[in-house]
């Protein structure tokens, strides 16, 4: 195949054009159950550490940085939001090590953002400010359920209220997350993001491909 006979691969490839048909009976399922699972021990060392961190600042407002990867985003958004205090969330201690610099501005901890989300709702800490960037895409439509948007703790983010701001690669992604947000309480808008400084890795690994990035930003509202 020489060069104009090659077809540009899409960015995220899928078997679904268009939102999951099933999205809006999946999120209204998990916002009339409750999702119960039992905190992992370690997930509850993690946050009684993250309340801790937060009293000796005198509990400032909370930014939360779900899905944060290396923390680049934290270091970033510890940078815009002056007196509020960051928390970046991620699974991975491979990734989290790769964060270089120390700060006592925000903090980086390695935990399942889903059981973190429902002990900040317990302990009924209010997140001023949400983002969730790039989250893992789970692109195959039997991967539903596997989306932040499709997990039965999404609803867990209108009870954390505040303002929600998700990044995506992926344009049917996107219009999923919008749609579930409203579902729960959101009232946003989903945009093209131009990209000048990336905030994340993946933000500028995408951009320098030049790939199409979309972003929702919305309010809690009711
Ligand atoms: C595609 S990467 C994006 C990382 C970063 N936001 C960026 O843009 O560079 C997705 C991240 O989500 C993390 N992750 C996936 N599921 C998670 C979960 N349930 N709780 C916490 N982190 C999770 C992975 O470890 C990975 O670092």
């Amino acid at each position: 195949m020489n060069e104009d006979t090659q077809i540009e691969q899409p960015p995220v490839q899928s078997d679904q054009q268009a939102p999951h048909l099933d999205l809006e009976a999946l999120v209204v399922k998990h916002c009339r159950t409750r999702w119960r699972k039992p905190i992992p021990e370690h997930t509850q060392k993690t946050f009684d550490y993250a309340t801790a961190w937060l009293a000796e600042r005198g509990n400032p407002t909370v930014v939360l940085d779900s899905f944060c990867g290396t923390g680049m985003s934290t270091k970033c958004l510890a940078e815009q939001h002056n007196n509020a205090a960051v928390i970046g969330l991620d699974k991975s201690a491979h990734r989290l090590t790769k964060h270089a610099d120390t700060s006592d501005k925000y903090l980086l901890l390695r935990a399942e953002c889903e059981p973190f989300w429902q002990l900040l709702v317990t302990a009924n800490i209010k997140v001023a400010h949400h983002y969730l960037l790039y989250p893992n895409p789970w692109p195959k439509s039997s991967q539903l359920k596997r989306r932040v948007h499709g997990h039965p703790a999404f609803p867990l983010l209108a009870r954390l209220g505040g303002s929600v701001e998700m990044r995506s690669n992926w344009q049917i992604f996107a219009e999923e997350f919008a749609l579930a947000s409203k579902l729960i309480g959101f009232t946003g808008k989903l945009d093209r993001l131009e990209i000048s400084e990336p905030w994340t890795l993946f933000e500028k690994k995408y951009s320098e491909r030049a790939q199409n990035l979309w972003c929702f930003r919305g309010i809690f509202s009711s």
